[in-house]
């Protein structure tokens, strides 16, 4: 799969750029802030319709624009197909695939798909639970589109509940909503912890043998997904069956739920549990090892889309390369193996000489190859 041509207007700090990108190495220089990230973000989007850092599409245009357009030709399935989204301020954005207005951005499902990579993702194994959800929400997102579509409606739902929870004291008439929330958060929570369960399965025997493979056999690595405690194997079930135990789970935290004014009881607080030989490691593993291991879970990652789709996702490492030392920067681009991808870092940066490919530099919101 490769990003072969990208056209930005009105995205973030673009207003009108494009660049030609070549099917290997592209290395994407510039000081801070001319829009490095930006630039990886945009191709992030076209894989499942949303961006991994902006909360809503109103952050992503341009602040001078109402609308934002990201274009780009890719090869996918062995043929050249073109995807686009155009976001509006205060209206529903429009995804077109080969110039076909789609109905949902659920159909972006599998047709590109990427890793991404960058620095808060070094510290996933450390960081708090919402670093693991990241990584099981951004490959699901991209390869099932009933995920992608409980994922956002979870989310929505979430927020209205947790209104509730916090202002049911001054208005207790909003109570009255309070079980229909419940219901559509045990439905939506089913589908995610459904596919979530299978995912942690496939990330953790994949993980495993490229950590092995990394610590020369010295180091077991494994995952367990956590989610909410109750008598139902997610891996054994469908979602409709999971439901049930969870709405069971909700009831048994109202109470609880009512007093704190929060979310207590749903797959909002699912977690990927890292063990390095036999060990939490979050608690015990060092620095180094941690890194070791959030590398493998990301190159798991990249061979679980290979594997679904049948072709290389397009990796995109955001300055993360330059954090790396050489032994695991080897590590990653030797991984990689064929595959086409984009490498941010800044101008003076000795990793475009490493790894060759394409160079493009950023300035005043340009794209321009070197
Ligand atoms: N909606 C927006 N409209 C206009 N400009 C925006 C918008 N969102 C972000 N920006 C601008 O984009 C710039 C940041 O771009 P980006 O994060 O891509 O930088 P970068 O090149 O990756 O920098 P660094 O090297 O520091 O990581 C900031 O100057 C920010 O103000
Ligand atoms: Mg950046």
């Amino acid at each position: 799969m490769t990003v072969n041509d990208l056209s930005l207007e009105g995205f973030r700090s673009y207003i009108n750029a494009g660049a030609l990108f070549c099917p290997e190495t592209n290395i994407i220089t510039g000081i801070n802030a001319q829009g490095k990230t930006n630039l990886v973000e945009a191709i992030y989007y076209l894989t499942c319709g949303r961006s991994f850092r902006a909360r809503t599409d109103g952050e992503i245009i341009n602040f001078g624009c109402n609308e934002a357009a990201i274009k780009a030709g890719i090869t996918s399935g062995g043929r050249e197909q073109t995807v686009e989204a155009h976001l509006y301020r205060g209206r529903r954005k429009t995804i077109l695939i080969n110039g076909v207005k789609q109905k949902t951005a659920a159909s972006l499902s599998g047709r590109l798909t990427a890793v991404l990579f960058c620095p808060d993702d070094l510290s996933m194994i450390r960081a708090g639970s919402a670093a693991r959800r990241r990584v099981m929400d951004q490959c699901l997102c991209q390869i099932r589109p009933r995920y992608a579509e409980a994922l956002t409606e979870y989310g929505r739902i979430y927020d209205q509940k947790s209104r509730i929870l916090k202002d049911w004291r001054e208005k207790p008439s909003l109570l009255e909503a309070l079980d229909e929330y419940n219901d559509r958060m045990a439905e939506y929570g089913a589908v995610l912890i459904y596919y979530r369960a299978r995912l942690a399965e496939a990330l953790s025997e994949r993980a495993a043998a490229i950590h092995r493979d990394f610590s020369g056999g010295a180091e077991e690595l494994s995952l367990s997904y956590r989610t909410v405690k109750t008598d139902a194997d997610p891996l054994t079930l469908k979602p409709e069956e999971i439901m049930l135990p969870l709405r069971e789970h909700q009831a048994s935290h109202k109470r609880a739920e009512l007093e704190s004014g929060t979310c207590l009881s749903g797959a909002h607080k699912d977690d990927l549990e890292v063990e390095i030989n036999g060990r939490p490691a979050k608690s015990f593993a060092s620095q180094g090892q941690t890194r070791t291991a959030a590398l493998s879970v990301k190159m798991a990652e990249r061979e679980i889309l290979a594997a679904d789709t049948g072709e290389s996702p397009v990796l995109l490492l955001d300055d993360v390369l330059s954090e790396l030392d050489a032994g695991r920067q080897d590590f990653v681009l030797n991984r990689v193996g064929g595959g086409q991808v984009f490498i941010t870092c800044c101008e003076d940066d000795r990793i475009s000489q490493k790894t060759g490919g394409r160079i493009f530099r950023i300035t005043d919101g340009e794209i321009r190859p070197v």
